[in-house]
């Protein structure tokens, strides 16, 4: 993907320091914005993609529309929970205050966050992202997004975020170093409805799972690795997940493999 960072015209100079720490950090070049139109900065560089470091962090212009940082459904799925109704994801995961995630596919960390929230000061939860520019989007939005609510805005600090591929990354791992694995890879077969993903699809790394993969995250998952894929696909059986958890007329299920606990 070719990218370009730039700025808003105007910008403060926060977002001017944003555009040269992120256009460093993924080695793009930061194209001085001298009042010109997006299209025709996309045009001028021949960019698929340009990172614009705005006021409140970096928006990333795709094929696909705007990708940002933004909490999506985990406020929601939050309130529900401190109302004392189930999440499907956490029931999944058994999680728990105090326990330990490693999501080994962040994307926007709205899973992280809820997972976050869950598990509290006293837990943990690891990020992990393949993409540059989505783990660069996801470090910005959970250390500096402000909810206006002090619970959700705790729960988006305590994440780590870092940049890498699960591939690599549980080599260097002990055993049973977390209590909950989980994979969220993008769908096999994209979902319609989720035009929210649509920008990601554009940055995203689209390789699918591998059995192998699944050996490592065993090894590193204390209590259990957690699948998330769409209502009946064959990645559950391909993958080895027997056990699957989530609403009857739910678009997504989770396969969940116990390790131990
Ligand atoms: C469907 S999204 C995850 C969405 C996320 N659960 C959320 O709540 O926002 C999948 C993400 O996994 C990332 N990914 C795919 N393969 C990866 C790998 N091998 N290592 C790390 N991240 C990976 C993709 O780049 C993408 O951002």
């Amino acid at each position: 993907m070719n990218l370009i960072v730039t700025t808003i015209h105007k910008p403060t100079a926060v977002a001017a320091e944003c555009a040269r720490e992120l256009a460093g950090r993924l080695g793009a070049p930061l194209v001085d914005r001298g009042g010109r139109s997006l299209a025709a900065l996309r045009a001028e560089y021949a960019a698929d993609a340009v990172l614009v470091a705005a006021k409140d962090g970096p928006v990333v212009h795709t094929p696909g529309g705007e990708y940002f940082f933004h909490l999506s459904m985990a406020e929601l799925r939050i309130n529900n929970l401190k109302a004392g109704k189930p999440d499907h994801m956490i029931a999944a995961m058994g999680l728990d205050a105090g326990m330990s995630v490693l999501d080994c596919t962040l994307g926007l960390a709205t899973d992280a966050v809820v997972a976050s929230f869950v598990a509290g000061a006293g837990g943990r939860v690891v990020g992990l992202e393949a993409s540059p520019v989505i783990a660069a989007v996801a470090g910005y939005g959970l250390t500096g997004f402000a909810s206006g609510r002090a619970d959700v805005d705790a729960a988006l600090r305590r994440i780590a975020v870092i940049h890498a591929d699960y591939n690599d990354y549980f080599a260097d791992l002990p055993a049973a170093s977390f209590d909950v694995v989980y994979f969220d890879p993008m769908f096999r077969a994209p979902v319609q409805a989720s035009s929210s993903l649509k920008p990601l699809r554009h940055l995203a790394d689209r390789r699918p799972v591998s059995p192998a993969a699944i050996a490592a995250a065993r090894r590193v998952a204390k209590c259990c690795v957690v699948l998330k894929e769409a209502s009946g696909s064959g990645e559950f059986a391909r993958l080895g997940f027997s056990r699957l958890a989530g609403g009857k007329y739910s678009s997504v299920h989770y396969g969940i493999m116990e390790t131990g606990c």
